[in-house]
């Protein structure tokens, strides 16, 4: 595959007058559908709602950096996109490094093990499966085709995305290692975040490409493709030590009449 790098407002004017087209701006004018909970999702989101509350996340992750030096803590506004919700809940009990804080440089602040209990952490992920935002993640099914993949495989060596990323132990790391990234994120997050990084993360020093859709879904069937937890470091405790331990879902006040969305 070629990369083109006339692009584009073409392709950009095509797809919009396609949403309009289809979304239809005569009439109607209902809201787009708040999509629900992603399959696999068992968890309470009111009781994920209180141990939010109860465990203070609030006290990280409210004020998150979105300066593009430093995007520790990360907003967790879309984490219902932007993260697998398998991934989420095995990450909340054993959480591990993702992020440079600066380039090249870990922050010392670290997302604490806060969670112990396995319930506790599905029904955080349920509550974090409820924050989603369509217009910057549209849910759309990505065709991760074989060939797909490969084409993906060479645009990444064309574009040099090691230049920001490490996989495979080779790569800068100004962005995060790529090696368990399919794990990690799910496709129409990354198809979005490499169509428009800033959009999806404001304020992040990723390099938007300008790239055709056709390039992004190539990239997404490869990214998704690559699974290596051993990859990801942990901070104290590694990965699947942490056992099923005291729930404390049950132990907390009266649920709050609404969810708190982070910022
Ligand atoms: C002491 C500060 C601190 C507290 C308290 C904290 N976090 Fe974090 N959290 C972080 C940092 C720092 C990261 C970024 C880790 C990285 O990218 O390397 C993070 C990352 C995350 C992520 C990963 C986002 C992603 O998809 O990349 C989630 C989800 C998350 N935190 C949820 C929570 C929840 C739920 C709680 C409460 C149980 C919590 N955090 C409490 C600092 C904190
Ligand atoms: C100038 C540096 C830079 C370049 C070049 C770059 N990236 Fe990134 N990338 C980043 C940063 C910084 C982030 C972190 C965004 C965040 O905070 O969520 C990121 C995030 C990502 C993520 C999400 C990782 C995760 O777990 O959330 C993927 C996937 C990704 N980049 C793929 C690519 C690909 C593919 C290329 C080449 C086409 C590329 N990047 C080029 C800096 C870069």
């Amino acid at each position: 595959m070629s990369i083109n790098r006339r692009k584009v407002r073409f392709s950009a004017l095509v797809i919009g007058f396609l949403a309009l087209a289809i979304s239809g701006p005569w009439g109607g004018g209902a809201p787009a559908p708040r999509p629900g909970p992603r399959a696999g999702v068992s968890g309470d989101p009111r009781r994920g709602a209180r141990l939010f509350a109860a465990l203070d996340c609030a006290r990280c992750h409210s004020e998150p950096r979105r300066d593009r030096r430093v995007q520790v803590p990360p907003a967790l506004d879309i984490e219902g996109n932007r993260a697998n919700l398998d991934w989420l809940a095995e990450y909340l009990l054993a959480p591990h490094s993702i992020r440079y804080a600066a380039e090249g440089i870990r922050g010392d602040l670290r997302m604490p093990a806060l969670v112990a209990s396995k319930s506790d952490a599905r029904d955080l992920v349920a509550l974090m499966a409820t924050w989603t935002d369509t217009a910057r993640v549209p849910h759309v099914a990505v065709a991760a085709t074989d060939s797909a993949a490969h084409e993906g495989e060479v645009l990444f060596a064309q574009y040099q995305c090691r230049g920001c990323h490490e996989l495979g132990g080779e790569g800068r790391k100004i962005g995060p290692a790529l090696d368990d990234v399919g794990a990690r994120r799910p496709p129409d997050y990354l198809r979005a975040l490499l169509l428009d990084p800033q959009r999806v993360v404001p304020g992040t020093s990723m390099k938007n490409f300008d790239l055709w859709d056709e390039e992004a879904v190539a990239l997404t069937a490869y990214l998704g493709s690559l699974r290596s937890p051993a990859a990801s470091e942990a901070y104290s405790i590694p990965t699947g030590v942490v056992a099923d331990g005291p729930a404390l879902g049950d132990s907390l006040p009266a649920s709050p009449t609404t969810l708190p969305i982070a910022r």
